[in-house]
């Protein structure tokens, strides 16, 4: 049977969530609008939480991409739903699940500069810097991670577990 052993508890993370919405407003700056681009589906529990933790002006956004199929990248991305506004001049900030390989992000970052932000900066959850295969830039990194799969608090395996409230390692197979 399957089984999910906690690894980061439901405290750990709303306190980490806490410090990233303060530092997202920091570097923004008290009065500029900030606009949250959410990697679904992963993001989407991360980009309510981090949210309600910036202050100020906070608008946002989802783009669905596609990478993935079971545990290995595969490098391939593909847009599965777009943006539903604009993001010229405006200070943009993607918000990420976790960052793996890179290549989901890299692609993502290529994407929506041409689109010509204002500013275009990253908050990833968690990292796994140990799998990168391209070097892309994040400025608010949650945790960082050994290599290990993760599931839990929107992350899933094959649409599993993104309920969890916390983040925890798969253990066994079904
Ligand atoms: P990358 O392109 O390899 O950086 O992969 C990024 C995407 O892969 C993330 O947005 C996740 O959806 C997925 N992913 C990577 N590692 C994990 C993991 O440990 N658990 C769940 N999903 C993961």
């Amino acid at each position: 049977m399957t089984q999910v052993r906690e690894f980061l508890s439901k405290a750990d993370i709303a306190a980490r969530v806490t410090e990233l919405g303060a530092e997202i407003r920091r570097a923004a700056g008290a009065d500029t609008p900030v606009h949250l681009v959410g990697v679904l589906k992963g993001a989407f529990v991360f980009l309510a939480d981090v949210m309600r933790e910036i202050g100020g002006d906070v608008s946002c956004d989802f783009i669905a991409v596609s990478s993935y199929v079971g545990t290995q990248s595969t490098g391939q991305v593909q847009i599965l739903k777009d943006l539903g506004h604009s993001i010229e001049g405006r200070y943009v900030v993607i918000v990420e699940d976790i960052v793996d390989t890179g290549l989901t992000l890299a692609y993502l970052q290529g994407v929506l500069r041409t689109r010509a932000p204002k500013s275009l900066t990253t908050a990833c959850l968690l990292s796994k810097p140990s799998r990168r295969k391209v070097n892309v830039p994040v400025e608010h990194i949650g945790f960082t991670i050994e290599d290990r799969f993760v599931v839990g608090y929107g992350l899933d395996v094959n649409e599993r577990y993104r309920n969890l409230p916390f983040i925890g390692l798969v253990q066994g197979g079904d």
